[in-house]
């Protein structure tokens, strides 16, 4: 070989290799390309899983669990749907009815679905929701990220997500409770998705509400899965059990939002185990944590006590100011305990509470509240539903009994 000939070979080797090499490159920036676009595309779908435009403030209602456990049948819920509206309490906002656990036959019919039980729901649950619905009002149900539910008289979901929330989607139902009972031992960032996933393509806004207890920290993972999700273990109807649930839930309050809020349990105002003042304490934390308002009482036989708390609407009002920033402790001295949050129009939601044994003054310092220094503030006694004449500068102080609380919106006039 000449060369001539030799240089122009090499020169092409040279050149092919230069080209392979581009090529190469090139595949690898399209393949990171790729990975980013995926990357992207998983992070769109993560922010918008439940894209149900549910929730944008805390849901209010009913659910049959606190007072009926498993005794629950569609008369109950029927004559719920209509003290609901006869006793004012949809006109304020509650307006889900929630059936829980205990409304299915154990086992499935032969195409795998969910049977509603026939002694308790001869009519069936679509019926039912036209019922509530023609009531103006919307009806939930319940479902579990297993094989049973917690009660092990009914199915759970588990492997049959889809199936499960096409029927929900056809029965017209609006709410789902989703529990944690036996399960497969996955995690529930495995099992929770599925439904989530399963709502969405049902094509029916659902609400989707998480109960896992908090076991694995939900409050970090539930707000593209879910519209709320339990930070807790089930509620009992007496004043230590409440107390240290709301403890429980405050730890999580920055990860509260319009459109997946925490949720310290269902209420138990009116079921007869605390006091007047112990259930104005419950009321007052869970509308400041901005905690679903779902009533567990026998709606259809409340007294006046009862109603007096569960239908204030000032303190309904916090739970769903538009801001839907949840509260949180502003100071703590042993059983004096000072909790505040924002609220829309540079107001500021108040809560002194008493959790000792004796009558106690407590202060709130504008400096731990979140209030410039030197404002004067106007404050309005939420329980009292009176404005006070005084103005106050720097802090406000108040009298609280045990076991009770304070609650005032606080607004800057100057
Ligand atoms: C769990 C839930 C409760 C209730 C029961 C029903 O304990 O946390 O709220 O739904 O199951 O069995």
């Amino acid at each position: 070989m000449r060369r001539r000939e030799r240089s122009e070979m090499v020169k092409m080797t040279l050149l092919m290799m230069v080209v392979m090499m581009s090529s190469m490159l090139m595949t690898m920036v399209d393949s990171s390309r790729t990975v980013q676009r995926a990357r992207d595309d998983s992070e769109i779908l993560r922010r918008h899983l439940l894209a149900n435009g549910l929730g944008v403030t805390p849901p209010m209602g009913w659910n049959s669990w606190n007072h009926f456990n498993c005794n629950i049948n569609e008369k109950v819920i029927k004559e719920t749907a209509d003290a609901l509206v006869t006793t004012g309490l949809s006109k304020l906002g509650y307006n889900y009815v929630n059936i829980d656990d205990c409304w299915a036959e154990l086992a499935r019919d032969k195409k795998g679905k969910l049977v509603p039980k026939k002694s308790t729901f001869p009519s069936g649950i679509k019926a039912l929701a036209d019922y509530v619905h023609s009531k103006g009002l919307k009806l939930g149900i319940y479902s579990d990220a297993g094989y049973l539910t917690c009660s092990k008289t009914m199915p759970g979901s588990l492997g049959y997500e889809e199936k499960d929330a096409k029927t929900f989607a056809e029965w017209g139902i609006d709410y789902l409770k989703y529990d944690n009972c036996n399960h497969d031992g996955s995690r529930p960032t495995v099992r929770y998705p599925v439904m989530t996933r399963a709502l969405m393509k049902s094509g029916r806004p659902i609400f989707h509400s998480l109960c896992e207890w908090g076991d694995m920290h939900p409050a970090l993972w539930g707000a593209p899965i879910g519209n709320s999700w339990r930070t807790t273990n089930d509620i009992s109807d007496n004043w230590s059990s409440m107390i240290s649930i709301a403890d429980m839930n405050e730890i999580y309050a920055e990860h509260a939002r319009p459109g997946g809020w925490n949720d310290p349990d269902m209420l138990e105002v009116g079921n007869g185990g605390m006091t007047k003042d112990e259930y104005i304490v419950h009321f007052s934390i869970w509308a400041i944590s901005k905690a679903p308002l779902l009533l567990g009482c026998d709606i259809r036989n409340m007294n006046k006590e009862t109603m007096e708390i569960v239908a204030n609407k000032e303190v309904i009002a916090i739970n769903q100011d538009p801001h839907g920033v949840q509260a949180k402790k502003a100071r703590m001295e042993g059983d004096i305990q000072v909790w505040a949050g924002p609220l829309s129009g540079y107001r500021v939601a108040l809560l002194l509470l008493n959790r000792g044994p004796k009558r106690s003054d407590i202060a709130a310092f504008w400096d731990d509240i979140e209030i410039p220094a030197n404002s004067i503030v106007e404050a309005r006694d939420l329980w009292e539903h009176k404005t006070l004449k005084q103005k106050f500068v720097g802090k406000l102080t108040a009298t609280v009994d045990s076991h009770a609380c304070k609650l005032y919106i606080l607004k800057p006039v100057a």
